[in-house]
């Protein structure tokens, strides 16, 4: 769980999740230093700007999917070997966790997936509209207090900017291994006008999908032997 909070994202947003951890070492503040520039999503000035895809990727026109909160870069880092005709972005604002990322990167010499290092929100501010092919937001911070529930990510604001920004039919993937979470979760897409669940049986939700890779917090859960859920829901036409 986080440890500090309501910091303020670098685009005026309160963030309330951990920024640091432990303190990196100088292999890592190069990696950084290096990689981190080449192949971080710049968000424009002016409000109503969208980021220009094309540039940020060497192949154009290809299906774009994003990461919402990637950890430490596992689940991505996966989709983008399996998929290399997808181009991704992950956004992660714990630095920590985007060094793991840029090591993944750097070690398979992917060339498919950009980072924007701070709050996913931004991202969606700037996408262009129906830009977007599948959305991943794997293991959000639960925040159970009902006191927290507004910092939770999956809320009626965000399934309106992720609606914006998701082409009709999309996907849009959320993982959780937290009943109650699960359960917030149902509630708020069943209140969006924006998103289907595509679940047939209940199989659909209790068993991890092949093309679904496991995530650290997933793994973790599992230990624990606590089972996640794997919701699919589907922009739905406009
Ligand atoms: C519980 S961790 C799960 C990490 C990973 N998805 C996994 O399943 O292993 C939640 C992650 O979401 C990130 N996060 C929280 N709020 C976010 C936001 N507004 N934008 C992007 N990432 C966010 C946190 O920094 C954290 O790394």
């Amino acid at each position: 769980m986080p440890d500090s909070t309501n910091l303020a994202s670098t685009h005026g947003k309160h963030f309330y999740g951990r920024r640091k951890g432990h303190t990196l070492s100088p292999r890592q503040n190069a990696m950084l230093d290096t990689l981190l520039p080449k192949l971080a999503v710049t968000i424009p000035d002016a409000p109503d700007a969208p980021i220009d895809i094309d540039a940020l990727f060497a192949r154009k026109d290809a299906p774009l999917w994003l990461e919402i909160g990637f950890g430490k870069g596992e689940h991505i880092a996966t989709q983008a070997k399996w998929n290399p005709e997808v181009n991704l972005i992950g956004c992660e604002p714990f630095i920590n966790g985007v060094v793991g990322l840029l090591y993944i990167i750097a070690d398979e010499k992917q060339e498919n997936i950009r980072i924007y290092p701070d709050d996913a929100r931004d991202v969606l501010e700037h996408l262009p509209d129906a830009s977007v092919e599948r959305t991943f937001l794997l293991h959000p911070d639960p925040w159970p207090k009902t006191k927290h529930e507004k910092r939770r990510f999956v809320s009626q604001e965000n399934l309106a900017s992720l609606a914006r920004v998701m082409k009709d039919g999309a996907e849009l993937r959320i993982g959780t291994d937290h009943s109650n979470y699960a359960r917030w979760t149902m509630l708020q897409l069943d209140r969006s006008p924006f998103f289907q669940w595509n679940a047939t049986s209940a199989d659909q939700w209790r068993i991890r999908p092949d093309d679904w890779p496991e995530t650290r917090y997933q793994q973790k859960a599992l230990k624990d032997g606590v089972s996640s859920v794997y919701l699919s829901f589907n922009r739905v036409s406009r």
